[in-house]
């Protein structure tokens, strides 16, 4: 199978992977062979990418980092949290003190603390885990994201990138399962604010952007009273947009550049250190996922962007642990030949090179005239001087 823009599916492609709503719904099984209609039902809920297949990929499988199960289950639970937090539609506010007004109220700390969905939150952190245990490379590719369950799918793959990130790092199994709650949530504070702001392809006022810019304290003052959720998890809420330099928000916190960050660093004025490995996975996982107003970034293009905020924006250490566990060019993707006697080809990612995750092995199955030919299987660490791009098709 390979990776697909909905925009380029033809009727009589084949489905590789079911599409499952985040209600545990399977919207399309996998094997379905798509028509106008399925086509435009893909377009209607506004998925992005789907994976098909085709006798010449059908024995390239993409495996996901955790179960199909534990992932809808995992979905479901934000959703419902997040369902808790959001504002009926009349009492939508853009004003942070109105927010905050509301939140000093306590029902909704109240409605958090007495929901069961919160008490799931913390053993689907448990779950994913003990699931990733000592994973030592992750297939990387962020869900298939669509416009409207954006906020709970980028949880949840910012939760899979940062537990595998910090269990590299030897952290404890207790603090990996407080990482895990902490991402789980960390972006509710979006849901308090006005839900169009996030979906305006206009830019945005900077009165707009402020208050964007307060999401991560908004859902900090939501979670710190919830004693199921802890202080460990809603810091992290608090500080997964903060950069090393102190120029991130809310707050400006600066960084250290290491991994782990010893204790007698954690302190007053700098971030807290598992909120490091967040703040270098969010990025990445916003990078590879479309928004708007832009399409999404291949992986290798996210790392390129990536290299250049290290340092200053980027924990360095926490950026160079995490792309030494993330294939550049992940199984299944497109990628193109920029040189040499295949130039201009283009293939399919059907192998992961441990030792070396930026040279994969490539099926070619287009020629540089865009058309189609009998695959033909490249070992890039056997070719070394081809060089590959990824692209979207
Ligand atoms: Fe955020």
């Amino acid at each position: 199978m390979y990776l697909i823009s909905v925009k380029s599916l033809k009727p009589n492609d084949i489905l590789g992977k079911a599409i499952v709503s985040e209600k545990g719904q399977v919207l399309l099984n996998k094997g379905v062979k798509l028509d106008e209609h399925y086509i435009h039902i893909l377009y209607k809920y506004g998925y992005q990418f789907v994976y098909i297949e085709d006798d010449d990929t059908k024995d390239i499988t993409v495996e996901d980092d955790i179960s199909d199960q534990l992932k809808t289950k995992a979905i479901k639970t934000i959703k419902k949290v997040f369902d808790i937090v959001t504002p009926a539609k009349d009492d939508n506010v853009d004003d942070f003190k109105q927010i905050i007004k509301k939140i000093e109220k306590g029902e909704i700390k109240k409605k958090l603390a007495d929901s069961p969905f919160i008490k799931s939150i913390e053993s689907i952190s448990y779950d994913i885990v003990n699931s990733l245990g000592d994973v030592k490379v992750l297939n990387g590719m962020a869900s298939l994201k669509r416009q409207d369950n954006f906020t709970y799918q980028h949880c949840l793959d910012v939760t899979i990138l940062s537990v595998a990130l910090a269990s590299k790092s030897l952290y404890t199994k207790k603090r990996l399962v407080e990482l895990a709650k902490g991402c789980l949530l960390h972006d509710i504070g979006r849901i308090l604010i006005n839900k169009s702001l996030y979906t305006q392809p206009r830019k945005l006022s900077s009165t707009e952007f402020d208050l964007i810019k307060k999401h991560p304290q908004i859902g900090y003052l939501v979670l710190k009273d919830v004693s199921q959720v802890g202080i460990i998890a809603s810091h992290i809420a608090y500080q997964h947009h903060e950069q090393q330099d102190g120029l991130g928000y809310p707050r400006g916190l600066k960084g250290n550049n290491l991994l782990p960050v010893p204790d007698k660093l954690a302190e007053e004025g700098y971030i807290m250190p598992l909120a490091e490995i967040v703040c270098v996975t969010n990025v990445y996982d916003a990078l590879v996922s479309p928004r708007v107003y832009r399409s999404a970034y291949t992986p290798d293009q996210a790392f390129f962007i990536m290299k250049r905020m290290a340092g200053k924006q980027l924990n360095i250490e926490a950026f160079r642990v995490f792309s030494d566990m993330i294939p550049a060019y992940p199984i299944g993707t497109t990628v193109y030949i920029l040189n040499g006697r295949y130039k201009n080809f283009i293939g399919v990612v059907s192998k992961i090179n441990q030792e070396n995750l930026t040279r994969p092995t490539v099926r070619l199955l287009y020629n540089a005239s865009k058309r189609r030919i009998s695959p033909l299987e490249i070992d890039l660490i056997k070719n070394p001087i081809l060089n590959i791009t990824g692209v979207i098709i």
